[in-house]
């Protein structure tokens, strides 16, 4: 799609040329300076076809006066970009047609369009536009819409480009990880993942990609991310990304996606009802290719690692069993307790492996618990951190995203749920506080570098009719990602204040 500010007054819309002129006002703005448009509007007002509410939206084909030959106009509930984008979603709608290639979006005066509503703008077009058809041969064919004019001011156009560039990225990335979630388990294989990640690579040639079969994820030692798919016929996955956008001084952010591409439960089986979504449960895998590849096109300064450990959980006769204890790369042992309890058990490993990049900052990504989407429903995603300045910057980026987390607690106390009589570890605590005893679990293998885990169980998909991926959250990260720009990343973890000198004597009594 491409995207074009152009600089236009009011009185300027009538004569604008394109398929079909799409119009955002707000109860307190609802005059745009164009003399027919405005006349259009008070009539439909006066005829109560339109009212200056939220969530109201009218269609009129042929307008008198206006060269466009259709023309939609909604009202946003105010001037946010959250309100904006929720109006362009509904304007969208109105530019699907097959004859339409041309839409042109304008304001009402008094509705400043900044960077964040051309941002929105992008993103809201690419949701819309957006057609899943690889195993539906059926599906409706893409819209023909090759072009979005955004009109605006003057003054407001060097922001409008900045944000419609940002949104593009954002789309192109959101929608890559729609289309990777939505594809059947049966595509969407760990190897397939892996090809997805290596055409990335192909693609963008800022982005280098490794790609680790069993025999290498044995050499590296992964014995918990291994253990997960005894059960399977599909060879695991370990992918490593590279984006390189600053100096080799500068510490990357890293990372890390959940790669399940199915999760059947293993032995402890999952019941039947709704179990397809489990092909979902690649999300955060997901969302790191497609930061990666909005990354690719805004090519910000930063050093970038995506690391995805990818598999099936399936039960078989060689499946883990419950009671079964793993070794993990870090050295720590893992009673298996539940081997429905699997991301975890591939997360650890690859969050044991991000230290070797010395990382500025590691986040890992999952459609972790069942128990996150119980506290959370499907707004925010859950966000935890012992990392009170990371934190922050994730939040707000999800903020300035709209694509939302919801910091939750952390306390050590919650492991104490983990504790294993056969193993250093259990890999579930009680029903109680599941996603927490989850984030405590990984943070276990977390203690060398700055973290934080997004729990994504809530958000990466939709259930019901609108059954499908959501994108989500390459918002968050691509800005949390673009946000690191500059700073050089966050400081790195201050090392440890150095032991009291009693200590190690204290240790050499003891041997
Ligand atoms: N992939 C699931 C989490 C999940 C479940 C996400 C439902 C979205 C909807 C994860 O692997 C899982 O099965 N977690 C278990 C953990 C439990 C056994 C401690 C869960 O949440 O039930
Ligand atoms: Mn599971
Ligand atoms: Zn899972």
């Amino acid at each position: 799609m491409d995207y074009r500010n152009v600089v236009g007054s009011g009185p300027e819309l009538a004569g604008f040329s394109a398929d079909v002129l799409l119009v955002v006002l707000t109860p307190e703005q609802s005059r745009t300076g164009s003399a027919p448009l405005d006349a259009l509007v008070s009539e439909a007002l006066s005829a109560g076809d339109l009212e200056l509410k939220d969530g109201q939206t009218l269609y009129v084909h042929r307008p008198a006066g206006l060269k466009a030959p259709r023309l939609a106009v909604a009202v946003a509930g105010g001037d946010t970009p959250r309100q904006f984008k929720a109006a362009i979603a509904r304007l969208a709608s109105h530019a699907k047609g097959a004859r339409l290639t041309h839409a042109a979006v304008a304001t009402a005066q008094g509705l400043t369009v900044m960077a964040a509503h051309a941002e929105m703008l992008a993103a809201a077009f690419g949701d819309a536009t957006y057609v899943y058809s690889l195993s539906k041969p059926s599906a409706p064919k893409p819209a023909a819409l090759k072009k979005v004019s955004l009109i605006t001011t003057a003054g407001d156009a060097t922001a409008a480009r900045e944000g419609l560039a940002r949104g593009q990225a954002l789309a192109a990335g959101s929608a890559l990880a729609r289309e990777l979630g939505n594809r059947p388990g049966n595509y969407c294989t760990p190897t397939g993942l892996a090809n997805e990640a290596r055409q990335l690579a192909k693609t963008f040639k800022h982005i280098k990609v490794e790609v680790f079969d069993r025999a290498a994820i044995e050499k590296i030692g992964m014995g918990s991310f291994l253990s997960v798919t005894n059960g399977s016929a599909q060879p695991p996955r370990f992918i490593v990304l590279r984006y390189e956008g600053a100096g080799k001084d500068q510490a990357p952010v890293v990372l890390v996606g959940k790669g399940i591409t199915f999760d059947t439960g293993g032995i402890s089986i999952k019941p039947a009802g709704e179990m397809d979504e489990m092909k979902f449960d690649m999300g955060g895998a997901a969302s790191v290719l497609g930061t990666f590849r909005a990354v690719a096109e805004l090519r910000p300064k930063v050093n970038l690692i995506g690391l995805v450990p990818t598999c099936e959980n399936m039960p078989s006769g060689t499946a883990t069993k419950p009671g079964d204890v793993v070794t993990s790369l870090s050295g720590q042992t893992i009673e298996v307790l539940n081997t429905d309890a699997e991301g975890r058990l591939i997360l650890c490993d690859a969050l044991t492996y991000a230290e070797r990049f010395k990382p500025a900052v590691v986040v890992d990504i999952a459609t972790l618990t069942g128990a996150c989407v119980i506290a959370l429903g499907h707004i925010h995603s859950g966000l935890f951190s012992a990392d009170d300045e990371l934190a922050q910057s994730l939040e707000q980026a999800g903020k300035i995203a709209g694509d939302t987390a919801w910091r939750m607690p952390l306390d050590d106390e919650y492991g104490d749920a983990l504790k294993s009589n056969f193993a250093d570890m259990g890999n579930v605590g009680g029903r109680a506080g599941g996603a927490i005893t989850a984030a405590v679990f990984l943070s276990k293998f977390t203690k060398a570098y700055r973290w934080a885990h997004l729990d994504i169980a809530g958000t990466a998909w939709k259930s019901g009719a609108a059954k499908g991926g959501t994108g989500r959250p390459v918002p968050l990260l691509t800005h949390f990602v673009l946000s690191q720009q500059g700073k050089g990343a966050l400081e790195p973890k201050p090392a440890k204040p150095a032991k009291p000198a009693k200590a190690p004597a204290r240790r050499a009594a003891k041997a």
